[in-house]
């Protein structure tokens, strides 16, 4: 396992300062390994001194090694903390010329799992392992499972993992590979994840699942950061991003929140959610003007990470994407296919259709949405097409 060293410089402050429930308010600001809100069952965030933040400043950040930990201000430890990493993020950002428009793609597919899922997946087990818990359960549609197994292996955690019947087979070949205990459940991922429930109820074993840790959704916001930088910190102007259970989607507005507040960027992007036809509660919950999102029923769509149908922190994503005065658009499942086909030609890119998705929201977005063709966006190409060839 590679360990970083320490911080810059020992002068600069600690920034992060605990956990505050969404609901209920209350703040946790000691080193337990919490899940939930242990008054009100609510969703916890992790809270940073923003004042602390002000000392330091992108000039910072020049001799840090290029993974996403040298924004460790930005994550939720004491800045002497010992990640589990293996070299996720530090993602390349590069023109795409497949579309006419201004389009940025983030190769998330770069990281070591081949998917943006490492990011929450290194903070996470980071935080684990300093509180010395042994044992994870978690559901996933496939790509958490294989991250979690990865960084769990490395820092001696047991990880069990729960996927539903039909996720991609190398993910679970990968998953088994790594060690983790992997059982598949008839159903969606909300099945699989009342499955993880149960067991973490009766096991004691940490409930890694989607937003029941509070320790995934800063992991992914350092894309934000990862983006501003490498845009000079100019931000574009839409971010345009596959939601599934939305941790990316709130965690990249949350830091985009931070750094526009702290003077690192001038504006803040717009974000553009996308969601395959077949399973999009977000999107219609969002163009309706709902404050939470309706469970789906019957999800039906090739991209797995997508068929979420209902996530557990629709008021959040809701709430962010409001914020950020986003769009929230639907693809098919054909359109999905045939963008796969045209960035694998096009741009040698090859994509998972979770990730297609997003691309394939492109055209809608600048014919449809009066996007004018020179305003930027930047998609995150959130997984490889190495672990679901058979849908290719
Ligand atoms: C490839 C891919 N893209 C997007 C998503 C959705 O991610 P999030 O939960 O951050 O919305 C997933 C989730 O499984 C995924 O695997
Ligand atoms: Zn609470």
């Amino acid at each position: 396992m590679r360990r970083l060293g320490r911080a810059t410089s020992l002068k600069l402050p600690e920034t992060y300062k605990g956990l505050r429930c969404n609901d209920c308010r209350s703040i946790y600001e000691d080193d337990a390994p919490r899940g939930r809100c242990p008054k009100c069952s609510g969703l916890l965030d992790t809270v940073f001194d923003e004042d602390a933040l002000t000392e330091y400043s992108p000039k910072q950040l020049t001799d840090e090694a290029q993974t996403m930990w040298r924004f460790r201000m930005f994550l939720p430890f004491k800045r002497n903390v010992d990640p589990v990493t293996v070299g996720e993020g530090g993602t390349p950002l590069r023109r795409v010329k497949t579309f006419s428009a201004s389009v940025w793609v983030k190769d998330e597919t770069r990281n070591p799992t081949g998917t943006f899922k490492d990011r929450g997946a290194s903070v996470a087990i980071t935080r684990l392992s300093q509180s010395n818990v042994q044992k994870l359960v978690m559901a996933s549609e496939g790509n958490a499972g294989c991250s979690f197994a990865l960084y769990s292996k490395m820092a001696g955690i047991r990880c069990r993992v729960y996927l539903p019947k039909q996720a991609n087979p190398i993910k679970v070949q990968l998953t088994k590979k790594l060690g983790a205990r992997l059982t598949q459940v008839p159903g969606t991922i909300g099945d699989a994840g009342r499955h993880a429930s149960k067991t973490a109820a009766k096991t004691g074993e940490y409930n890694a699942s989607t937003f029941i840790t509070p320790f995934r959704h800063d992991g992914k916001g350092t894309m934000a950061l990862e983006v501003s930088e490498q845009l000079n910190w100019e931000t574009p102007d839409y971010i345009v991003y596959p939601v599934g259970g939305g941790v990316g989607l709130v965690g990249m507005w949350k830091m985009f929140s931070i750094i526009h507040r702290l003077g690192w960027i001038r504006r803040k992007p717009r974000i553009v959610a996308v969601q395959p036809s077949g399973c999009a509660p977000v999107v219609d919950a969002y163009n309706r003007g709902k404050q939470e999102v309706e469970e789906w029923k019957s999800p039906t769509t090739i991209a797995n990470g997508l068929k979420i149908p209902k996530p557990l922190a629709g008021k959040w994503i809701l709430k962010s994407l409001r914020e950020s005065k986003g769009l929230a658009l639907k693809v098919s499942d054909s359109e999905i296919r045939s963008t796969m086909r045209r960035l694998a030609g096009g741009e040698g890119m090859l994509l998972e259709p979770s990730s297609a998705a997003a691309f394939a929201a492109i055209p809608h977005l600048y014919a449809e949405d009066s996007v004018d063709e020179g305003e930027t966006s930047v998609v995150i190409a959130t997984g490889s097409g190495l672990k679901t060839l058979e849908q290719f």
